[in-house]
């Protein structure tokens, strides 16, 4: 298996993967798939930046992706990241998701990122909870009945990793440029 950039050509299985996740789980709260194009638009943005944006992929295969993306727009943000892991239903379990984050942590942290910011849907998310948690990320609390999908409301729980010493000093780059003032 390799971990690489995803790149145009991955935007379709991208889609497929992420679109399984949509529509039979709670990993996310979107509930529409979005489209291949609309897979690469965002991808764009998150590359542009300056954040990583991974695949793994195995024989020509991907079978999964993992990115962060800046937190909130506003200024004050601007060393905080949210990351996302999506793997394909037939290769979960095998350590894939494990390697893709954290080659995304490693490429955060040499953007100069302090925080990274996980909000996984569902308090029995149990995959994602033990994902993170094996990468060193520590719970950071429950938002209770955030979501309501597939019939039923759904909590989200927050979890973090400090990267670059975290708070431990001020910062020493510019941090993400983002939009909001
Ligand atoms: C969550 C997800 C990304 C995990 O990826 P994965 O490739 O299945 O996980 P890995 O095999 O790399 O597991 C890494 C570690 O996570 C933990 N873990 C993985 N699956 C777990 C499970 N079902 N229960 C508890 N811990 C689990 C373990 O600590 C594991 O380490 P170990 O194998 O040494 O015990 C994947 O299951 C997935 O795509 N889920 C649906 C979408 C989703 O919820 N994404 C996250 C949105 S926040």
């Amino acid at each position: 298996m390799i971990i690489r950039a995803a790149g145009d050509a991955d935007d379709a299985a991208l889609a497929t993967i992420y679109g399984h996740h949509v529509l039979h789980g709670f990993g996310t709260f979107e509930e529409v798939p979005p489209a291949a194009a609309e897979m690469g638009r965002r991808r764009a943005t998150i590359v542009a930046a300056g954040l990583p944006y991974l695949v793994a992929e195995d024989a020509g295969t991907v079978l999964g992706f993992a990115y962060a993306g800046p937190f909130r727009p506003r200024a004050a943000y601007r060393y905080t990241v949210e990351d996302s892991v999506y793997i394909a239903p037939d290769a979960v379990g095998r350590g894939v998701g494990r390697q893709v984050l954290s080659a995304v942590l490693d490429a955060c942290a040499d953007a100069g990122v302090r925080q990274v910011v996980a909000v996984i849907g569902d308090s029995g998310n149990a995959a994602s909870i033990g994902l993170h948690r094996a990468l060193g990320f520590e719970p950071a609390g429950v938002g209770r009945s955030f979501g309501f999908k597939h019939g039923r409301w759904v909590d989200i729980v927050w979890m973090q990793k400090a990267l670059n010493g975290g708070d431990e000093r001020a910062p020493d780059t510019p941090g993400l440029h983002l939009s909001g003032a």
